[in-house]
């Protein structure tokens, strides 16, 4: 079934947007080097189109973690569906998220990775639906705030779909 999907924000501000972080975390990170946790598959749009822009040494590992299934409705707790291939001890890590909802993936990722004593833990997420936080896990770096409603589009997806859509839109029943 195909979705009736309104444009919310452009490719062209979600591309501008995108510089604004690399630049400001080139700036922050200046004299390091840098280790993007990358939360397949959603992420993964975001990830490379920050990673491009970012100067300095940058290196990437994958994550999977669910939460959502299918559906709309965040099952409250995540499981590891694919492990880090790297240790991540004594480095500058940041996590990419494509999308921060009720907060509860990041909130369980966050203590697991802080558990192996990185030199510094970050994330960074493209999306934040701040209306919906059940958790008060905080995020570093953010491209949009959003309102309550459900989005498809530069890598996030419905039902697997609309992933490779180059904005984000919202999908209407
Ligand atoms: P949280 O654990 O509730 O914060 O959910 C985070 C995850 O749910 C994100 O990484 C997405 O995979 C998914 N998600 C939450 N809201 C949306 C949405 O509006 N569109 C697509 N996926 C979403
Ligand atoms: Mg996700």
């Amino acid at each position: 079934m195909e979705h009736q999907i309104d444009v919310m924000i452009s490719e062209e501000k979600v591309d501008a947007r995108i510089c604004e972080l690399a630049q400001q975390i080139s700036e922050d990170y200046a004299g390091k080097e840098l280790h993007l946790i990358v939360i397949l598959k959603g992420s993964v749009f975001f990830a490379c189109e920050l990673a491009k822009r970012i100067t300095v040494p940058v290196t990437m590992d994958f994550m999977s973690v669910s939460s959502y299934g299918n559906g709309m409705v965040s099952a409250g707790h995540i499981t590891v569906k694919k492990e880090l291939d790297e240790d991540i001890e004594g480095k500058d890590v940041i996590i990419v998220e494509d999308i921060v909802d009720s907060g509860n993936t990041l909130f369980h990722l966050r203590n697991l990775l802080e558990g192996r004593n990185p030199a510094s833990l970050k994330i960074i997420t493209l999306l934040d639906k701040p209306d919906r936080r059940v958790t008060d896990v905080i995020t570093d770096y953010c491209g949009f705030e959003i309102p309550d409603e459900f989005v498809v589009g530069y890598g996030l997806d419905y039902a697997q779909k609309y992933r490779n859509l180059p904005y984000i839109g919202v999908v209407k029943a």
